[in-house]
């Protein structure tokens, strides 16, 4: 059995998802994780992510491994006891921790391959439930946009708790993501950004509030298909996540590079403080925008059409 899930990026809202505000968040599928679950002439569950080094059965590994976790919840959603005699192979070409989704998007890829597998159909509000349940394991307080636009692999806007709502894009727009190829972990932001708001809860909550404007109008914007009026809310977010300070000076030089690109707005996208940041161009200017990002530092570009 097989099964991929594409990557993710935010396009606005994040952090003040976690506070119950909406966000926007679009697949990004030039980048994904692969399963595969094959059965084993040898007893017991063979786990193999060569690009994480793990090569190891699954009862060697602690319970709350990231990858022996979503295995053992689905045996145990299943009842599973009996372990049954599998390889697993994982790939993934979404770099960990830079706001991609790397590990929702592993944990969607190996529940569909794994239930498959065991014979066991999951509907995709079963299989975001439990991709939601690996999260929290994993990411402390996460808001649930990761596994919610991984597992539909539809632009969505989302505010936590609730039913998803598809965004309808009025017309295509496109976007240049820039990777400053420092892995920052998104508990660790998530984290900080928890404590300065329980600090200065005032302050925070206007933050989250304006950030909350910044996304409802957004969503107009590409609903009504005038996508152009994003860049400036694409600078306005960013200013706002210097404020919860998880912006960094690398963040914030391929930020300005694609500005001075002409780019018509950018911002970082998901947890801050290093992976990766987006860029709203011209579909004709792209290229140059990410030339002049890889020129600025950017380990890698990605150009992605939001159709
Ligand atoms: C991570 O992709 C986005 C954050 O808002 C955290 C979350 O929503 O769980 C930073």
């Amino acid at each position: 059995m097989k099964s991929f899930a594409s990557g993710k990026i935010i396009l606005f809202g994040e952090h003040a998802v976690v506070y119950n505000r909406p966000a926007l968040a679009v697949p990004v599928t030039q980048v994904h994780a692969d399963v595969e679950v094959l059965d084993s002439p040898h007893k017991g569950i063979f786990i193999h992510a060569p690009g994480i080094d793990l090569h190891a059965e699954l009862n060697s590994l602690p319970a709350d491994h990231p990858i022996a976790s979503v295995i053992l919840k689905l045996f145990q959603r299943f009842g599973i006891s009996q372990n049954p005699n599998l390889e697993i192979n994982i790939s993934s070409t979404i770099p960990v921790a830079s706001g991609l989704g790397s590990g929702a998007a592993v944990s969607v890829a190996l529940i569909r391959a794994l239930s498959s597998r065991l014979s066991h159909s999951l509907s995709d509000d079963e299989v975001n439930a439990l991709a939601f349940e690996i999260e929290k394991l994993h990411h402390g307080t996460p808001s649930g946009i990761d596994n919610t636009v991984i597992t539909y692999n539809k632009p969505i806007y989302f505010i936590k708790g609730q039913p998803i709502e598809t965004l309808k894009v009025g017309k295509p727009f496109t976007i240049v993501i820039g990777d400053t190829g420092i892995s920052a972990p998104t508990k660790e932001s998530v984290g900080d950004v928890r404590l300065l708001w329980l600090r200065d809860t005032t302050n925070y909550e206007s933050y989250f509030n304006e950030i909350a404007q910044i996304a409802l109008v957004a969503r107009r914007s590409i609903e009504s298909g005038k996508p152009e009026l994003l860049g400036e809310l694409m600078d306005q977010n960013h200013a706002l996540l210097q404020k919860l300070t998880v912006s960094s000076p690398e963040l914030d030089k391929l930020v300005q590079a694609a500005r001075n690109a002409d780019a018509l707005g950018a911002k970082l996208s998901g947890g801050g403080r290093g992976g990766n940041m987006i860029a709203l161009a011209d579909q004709a200017q792209a290229a140059s925008v990410a030339q002049a990002l890889m020129s600025a530092g950017a380990k890698r570009t990605i150009i992605t059409e939001i159709a």
